[in-house]
């Protein structure tokens, strides 16, 4: 069955609960009216997500959050006018919990759902409450599960550069943050230690940045973590090896500092070449990695007189219900609705995402 409700652009309400933040919103119009993100510190001493433990905790906190939100955005339940849930790509329990919750309430209120890809939520979540910046643009989205680099040629209508072969960027700041003994999520402490330290004292690959790469090789756009992430569990055996936890604490800064360097590099250099490959005028930033404020200042320099680079604030980089609002609003206003059928789906398909063929295309320049 398909919720038929006519969508006036009134109150929607957006739900996440993909990973281990359980969040809720509301916009009005474009306005974030009401926003709340409680995440789980349960994880902390596992040294990573325990979904078991997100999907628990999500079904506890739901209804309280949703509540909270209605309430900051002073719209009651009955006002909500369309609904937004991530249905994927996530932990398959947490994604459970959200869409679930969302389904029931749509179908109670009669109101209309739509389901929200967690990764093009994160490509949106630099226009929540501020102008829209419009296809074409790069996107550089960069989070615990995901690392693409997406030419968005119109809304639904990406292509995908590059992606990463391995890890995603994120996942190795947490891992390789706990190989120098740093605290759960990684991406911050080692981003405050790098402040203290310097790059290059060690040094770490650059990985898939080969000079002799060409926009007609995969290998041109993608991204490899794993290696770097192995180099940098080497160092730090080494050193601990040669004097001891003493050897490594002190090394830290100048570990964290080349670490996040030889990621950046990378980073920027592959946005660099999509930038030029499309001849785009923009940059769009998303995912919890684009909170990295190193990320933003190398950006916005090494792209200037390039490109404008659009990040979101910091808050809205990490996961959250404001950018699952935005896309959903988007998707409503163009008439789109979720059948109730809809579902929870770790593969949930990227709405017009292709991938790149290069051989026989041309650059699309705007
Ligand atoms: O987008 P996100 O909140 O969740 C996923 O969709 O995965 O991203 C979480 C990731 C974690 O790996 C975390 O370490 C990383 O974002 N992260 C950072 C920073 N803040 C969060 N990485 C580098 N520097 C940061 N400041
Ligand atoms: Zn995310």
């Amino acid at each position: 069955m398909t919720q038929t409700g006519q969508f006036t652009d009134g109150p929607v309400l957006g739900v996440e609960t993909s990973c281990d933040e359980t969040s809720a919103a509301v916009l009005v119009g474009s306005r974030l009216a009401g926003h709340v993100i409680l995440s789980q510190d349960a994880h902390e001493r596992f040294g990573g997500i325990v979904p078991e433990i997100a999907a628990r905790a999500h079904l506890r906190q739901i209804d309280d959050v949703v509540t909270a939100t209605l309430a900051e955005a002073g719209v009651r339940a009955g006002e909500i006018d369309g609904v937004g849930v991530t249905a994927g790509p996530g932990l398959i329990g947490a994604l459970l919990v959200g869409l679930n919750w969302a389904k029931g309430f749509a179908y109670a209120l009669g109101r209309p759902l739509v389901g929200v890809h967690h990764m093009e939520a994160h490509l949106y979540a630099h226009s929540v409450g501020a102008p829209e910046v419009e296809p074409p643009f790069v996107a550089l989205l960069v989070s615990g599960g995901h690392t693409m680099l997406i030419h968005a040629i119109g809304w639904e209508n990406y292509r995908l550069l590059g992606e990463t072969r391995d890890d995603a960027v994120g996942e190795a700041f947490d891992k390789v943050a706990r190989t120098f003994g740093f605290g759960f999520p990684g991406g911050p402490e080692i981003e405050r230690a790098a402040r203290e330290g310097h790059p290059g004292h060690f040094r770490l690959p650059r990985p898939m940045l080969a000079s002799t790469d060409h926009p007609g090789d995969p290998a041109y756009f993608d991204f490899s973590f794993s290696g770097l992430k192995t180099a940098a569990a080497l160092l730090a055996a080494d050193l601990t090896t040669a004097g001891g936890s003493a050897r490594l604490e002190q090394a830290r800064p100048d570990l964290a500092a080349e670490f996040q360097e030889a990621v950046l590099d990378v980073l920027v250099a592959k946005t660099r070449r999509a930038v030029e490959y499309t001849g785009c005028t923009r940059v769009v930033l998303g995912g919890g990695v684009s909170r990295n404020g190193r990320l933003r200042e190398r950006l916005a320099s090494e792209m200037a007189g390039l490109a404008d680079v659009h990040a979101p604030p910091p808050r809205l980089a990490t996961d959250n219900a404001a950018m699952v609002a935005c896309v959903a609003r988007h998707r409503l206003l163009a008439g789109k609705r979720a059948d109730l059928s809809l579902n929870a789906d770790p593969a949930y398909p990227f709405p017009g995402l292709v991938p790149n063929i290069l051989q026989g295309t041309t650059c699309i320049r705007n």
